[in-house]
């Protein structure tokens, strides 16, 4: 896994952030199984709950283009100024994540640049989590 290509990605996304109510940038690129890059940023809305993670514009807009199985996402997040922590992913998202991946192999990439990054699983991130399995 090439992480830090896809932390490049996940940082090209973040520059096309709509975030101007919270001024907190985030952008995310999603690997599918075949290798295919999704990149999504956080897109915000003037009535706020209606704003839409990162994270989950990328599975949103892999899944309406037919993708169903994933490897990785790799996430990057911070003020306007930059990103300067890691920016782990809320709990609606890794829950959006679990639909889709298996748990104890897909990968969430947490950077703050292409040096500085923590590997987790979703089943590190989300354990016994509620799945399509569980209904
Ligand atoms: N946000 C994300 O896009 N992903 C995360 O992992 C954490 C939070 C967004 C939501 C909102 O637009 C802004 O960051 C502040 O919470």
């Amino acid at each position: 896994m090439d992480y830090k290509r896809l932390i490049v990605k996940a940082l090209e996304a973040r520059e096309r952030a709509y975030a101007p109510y919270s001024g907190f940038m985030v952008g995310a690129a999603l690997m599918g199984k075949n290798g295919r890059v999704y990149e999504g940023c956080n897109v915000e809305n003037a009535a706020y709950t209606p704003s839409n993670c990162a994270e989950r514009t990328a599975f949103f807009q892999a899944v309406s283009q037919g993708e169903r199985e994933f490897q990785a996402i790799a996430i990057v997040g911070g003020p306007r100024s930059g990103v300067r922590e890691l920016c782990p992913p809320c709990g609606v998202c890794r829950q959006v994540m679990r639909e889709f991946c298996v748990p104890e192999e897909f990968e969430v990439v947490l950077a703050s640049d292409q040096e500085h990054y923590r590997v987790f699983t979703l089943a590190q991130l989300l354990p016994m989590g509620f799945g399509p399995e569980n209904l």
